[in-house]
């Protein structure tokens, strides 16, 4: 008897591992492995931050995945001031116009990212101490480079985190060279160099009750003004295991209550080490073993906590789908994601929904269940 059931045991697990091959191919950049774009293209746009080497478009993994799962980019660091505009008459739109390119080509979105940052400042503009200079910088800055992606850029981050986490407005040069209204002013002068662009400002902890509040404050000053404003971003710099699901729902219906759409810009869920929260790129700690505990390998409760804790985000997210018009994750995979450098330098962390190579991790998975699961409670009589 056995030796007849052998050969259809062997058939049987020949086929199984004929499957997982195909299920491993799937795992690849091929198209076969789902699309978050398209899973959620109902619901919301899904973005990426793109750092310059990933828009050059070479035959690779990477290449082939990028405009499979996301149909809107975020550059990481090209069109911030100091790479945009290092000299005061100087501009350097080469790396910008090639991502506006890619995304034409591609048929993705850009998001400009950002027009008024108190970080990565051009050196000379840090210099300026006489106030009238400022403004003509400050002018000429977003009359520049918002004028010179009008009508090819879909938004803009116009104002990058101005606040302090106690909702006050944070110490910068734009604060005490041009007062407390220049965030007004960057919005008039957005809206007068691009007119048909989305306008937003950005920042990290605005879910937090206390700058949440300031957030408020500071957009309803901006509307109070007659200038157009059009969203704001939550960045979503996340903690595995804390990811604060109540104060984002607030955040959502109170932001969505002002007339905006709301938006995740910047979402990351480390699962590092951290003494504080947030995503202040000033705030720096001391390099330390400790601090870098998965070097070889993240363990599997940590990669099953995270992909419930993006399931979970996922979820509420659908349930806000009529606010929520796009979540941009701030990288394409784990290796490349700004968290391995910051706030500790050389670390091995494991932020995002790609692998280092470039593979599908369960968080992705999960992200995906999210919208089935969405479906099926639709469904659900009661
Ligand atoms: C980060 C980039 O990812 C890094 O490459 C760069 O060195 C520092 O800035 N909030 C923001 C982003 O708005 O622009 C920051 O991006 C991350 C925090």
């Amino acid at each position: 008897m056995i030796h007849k059931i052998t050969p259809v045991i062997s058939a049987g697990i020949a086929c199984l591992l004929l499957a997982a091959c195909a299920g491993g191919k799937k795992n690849s950049a091929s198209g076969s492995l789902p699309s978050l774009s398209k899973t959620f293209e109902n619901d919301f746009s899904i973005g990426a931050a793109l750092n310059e080497e990933q828009i050059k478009d070479k035959k690779s993994k990477a290449a082939a995945l990028i405009p499979h799962q996301f149909n809107v980019a975020t550059p990481e660091n090209i069109m911030k001031a100091e790479n945009i505009h290092p000299q005061w008459d100087t501009y350097d739109f080469a790396p910008a116009d090639k991502l506006i390119e890619y995304g034409k080509k591609h048929n993705i979105k850009i998001n400009g990212h950002t027009l008024i940052w108190h970080s990565q400042m051009p050196p000379f503009a840090r210099r300026i101490q006489n106030i009238d200079s400022f403004k003509t910088f400050f002018t000429n800055h977003i009359n520049t480079v918002a004028g010179r992606y009008s009508g090819k850029i879909f938004s803009w981050d116009v104002v990058n985190e101005a606040l302090n986490e106690d909702g006050t407005m944070r110490k910068s040069p734009f604060l005490s060279m041009l007062g407390e209204d220049f965030v007004t002013e960057a919005f008039r002068l957005a809206a007068a160099a691009s007119p048909n662009t989305e306008l937003y400002y950005n920042d990290y902890n605005n879910e937090q009750p206390a700058k949440r509040a300031g957030c408020i404050a500071l957009i309803k000053k901006i509307q109070a003004a007659g200038v157009r404003i059009d969203g704001v971003g939550i960045q979503g710099h996340w903690h595995v295991g804390r990811v604060p699901l109540k104060d984002i729902e607030e955040s959502i219906l109170q932001y969505a209550a002002l007339g905006l759409k709301v938006m995740i810009t910047e979402l990351d869920i480390e699962v590092l080490p951290r003494n504080f929260q947030g995503a202040d790129v000033s705030q720096r700690m001391k390099e330390d073993a400790s601090l870098n505990p998965y070097v070889n390998g993240l363990p599997d409760s940590v990669q099953q906590q995270q992909a419930r804790d993006y399931e979970a985000l996922f979820s509420l997210f659908l349930k806000h789908r009529d606010k929520i018009t796009r979540v941009t994750l701030w990288g394409v995979d784990d290796g490349q994601s700004w968290l391995n450098g910051w706030p500790v330098r050389g670390r091995t962390n494991y932020p995002l929904l790609f692998d280092r190579q470039l593979n599908p991790k369960p968080a992705f998975y999960k992200v995906i269940e999210a919208r089935k699961e969405f479906d099926n409670n639709k469904k659900r009589p009661f």
